[in-house]
């Protein structure tokens, strides 16, 4: 972890995302942390609208059984116009498996407010894990810039050091609100940024997904079902495995010992043509004094693989009503 909180310390957490398969899943390691306290969910728009991601969010955690506060954010990022990522989530944005209706209605507060009233009410710096666009978070810090001192670090899914997703140049969460991006990069907090570097290592093969769905569970048999789903337009793609993007926000901090990373000076293109939202390394350390980010670029992918398991197999025999 970016921030020195002590070995079996709590870990106060805000979860941030556009669920989103992935964010979904993200956020069962995230419930599985035995250290992680999940004081807020807050949700983007970005892989489906932000109702649909809102709905999203409050069906997982009522799965899950994440007993905190859940708040939406914009319908849009802070300058540009919303770009969907429907294509690998579906109409509902979660598309497959049934899920329980929701157990919760949504927080009157805007994410913003929750966020930042989860911050002051903190009694230790507070994690963020932002795994959709950056809007949410980066709001925040420009709405609230004296809570910086109490985010402790802020761990992301987004950019690619050398390659992008949604286009040649960027990946699709940084794309979607760049400005937040650069923004965020720049407030002084730690960031942990998990890229398709890392992310398109951490690949789900047809083989892992049966092995997590053997545990046998309600959980597993979900997030193989949520898997089967996410690989569905990957294969077409041409990818053997899915690139499991947003739980490398969650492990990078909770087993860092299975991933490789680096600091450098990290800045986001907000007004190219062709390389809006592109990431942009100082890969030979001209300025140590500006390096801003941790990029993670490297995973152990069968022990990444086996932590994913160990989550789903953590929900032991918890069962909900699915319609
Ligand atoms: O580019 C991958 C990212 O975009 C992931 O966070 C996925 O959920 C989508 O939001
Ligand atoms: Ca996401």
């Amino acid at each position: 972890m970016l921030y020195p909180y002590k070995d079996n310390e709590t870990i106060p957490v805000i979860l941030d995302g556009d669920p989103g398969h992935d964010d979904a899943i993200a956020w069962v390691l995230a419930k599985a942390e035995p250290r992680f306290d999940i004081r807020a969910v807050t949700v983007t728009a970005g892989n489906q609208t932000i109702d649909k991601t809102s709905l999203n969010a409050r069906r997982i955690c009522t799965l899950l059984g994440i007993d905190a506060p859940i708040a939406a954010g914009r319908e849009r990022p802070i300058l540009r116009d919303l770009v969907l990522g429907s294509v690998f989530h579906g109409v509902s944005g979660l598309d497959g498996p049934k899920l329980p209706a929701p157990a919760m209605e949504l927080s009157e507060l805007s994410a913003v407010e929750l966020m930042a009233k989860t911050i002051k009410e903190a009694e230790k710096p507070v994690t963020i894990i932002a795994t959709g666009a950056q809007t949410n978070t980066a709001s925040l810090l420009l709405a609230h810039p004296e809570l910086k001192e109490k985010i402790a670090q802020i761990s992301i899914m987004g950019g690619g050091l050398r390659t992008g997703n949604w286009n040649p140049a960027a990946e699709f969460n940084i794309l979607v609100d760049p400005e937040a991006a650069q923004y965020e990069f720049h407030a002084g907090i730690p960031v942990n940024l998990c890229g398709l570097d890392v992310t398109e290592r951490a690949l789900i093969y047809p083989e892992n997904i049966e092995d997590i769905r053997s545990v046998g569970n309600q959980v597993s048999q979900i997030v193989a079902g949520w898997l089967d789903f996410f690989s569905i337009h990957h294969h077409e793609l041409g990818y053997k495995g899915a690139p499991l993007h947003d739980p490398c926000a969650v492990l990078s901090l909770t087993h860092p010992e299975i991933f490789q990373g680096d600091d450098f000076e990290v800045n986001v293109e907000t007004q190219g043509e062709y390389c809006r939202g592109a990431i942009v390394v100082d890969f030979m350390h001209r300025n140590p004094e500006k390096e801003n980010v941790h990029c993670v670029m490297d995973v152990d992918q069968p022990k990444f693989v086996a932590l994913i398991k160990e989550a789903c197999r953590s929900y032991g025999d918890r069962e909900v009503p699915v319609v």
